[in-house]
């Protein structure tokens, strides 16, 4: 399967995920990296790569869908993976684009969606928490759980620490969900009826 990733920061998932599916791997393969930022560390670690990586910058979401959706198209993209996108896609793109298309959020989603995760968590008090892959629906961080998985929250955490321990985790757990979908072994409810083919 081809795979693009969607990033607009750091883009430490892009890289697990071009490390798990390099170019020529034969379940699937990251072949485009597309970023609305265009100072974005993601497209550098994509071309490093010898992956296509263009920045789009942000002329509103139609601009960008519509060069975003040509590019997918023309690369023969299947399944598009955001990894640290900021932005909100439109039902219309989301709904195209629905069961091949998935976010990872760094809580235990439906908990703490949304921004500042690990300071809430820490607030909240909580002794646990985690990441979340989800196929991607109209809502933000809403949307069909794929996979968790779980950290403790440790006595003396800091946000940074947290995040951090958050991030290994994601790093092993993004290929791994994207492996599962890639297999079939994954498949969202059908909420937007039937998926018009299977995933090659
Ligand atoms: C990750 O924690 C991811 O869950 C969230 O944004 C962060 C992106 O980090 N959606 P990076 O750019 O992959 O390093």
């Amino acid at each position: 399967a081809r795979l693009a990733v969607l990033a607009s920061g750091r883009g430490t998932n892009l890289e697990a995920l071009l490390q798990a599916f390099p170019p020529g791997n034969p379940l699937g393969e990251v072949v485009l990296v597309l970023s609305d930022n265009p100072e974005a560390l993601a497209l550098e670690r994509a071309r490093r790569r010898g992956v296509e990586a263009f920045a789009l910058p942000w002329r509103g979401r139609k601009a960008f869908e519509g060069e975003a959706l040509g590019l997918l198209r023309a690369r023969g993209v299947d399944a598009v993976l955001l990894a640290g996108f900021m932005r909100l896609l439109s039902p219309s793109f989301v709904e195209a684009w629905y069961g091949r298309l998935l976010n990872i959020h760094p809580s235990l989603l439906p908990d703490y969606p949304g921004l500042n995760v690990h300071q809430r968590v820490l607030a909240a008090g909580e002794k646990e928490t985690g990441s979340t892959v989800h196929f991607v629906d109209q809502g933000m961080d809403t949307g069909p759980i794929l996979l968790q998985g779980r950290v403790p929250v440790l006595p003396g955490d800091t946000p940074e620490a947290l995040e951090a321990r958050v991030l290994r985790l994601e790093h092993r757990l993004y290929p791994k969900a994207v492996r599962l979908l890639l297999l079939g072994l994954a498949r969202p409810p059908e909420a937007f009826g039937p998926l018009a083919e299977p995933l090659r």
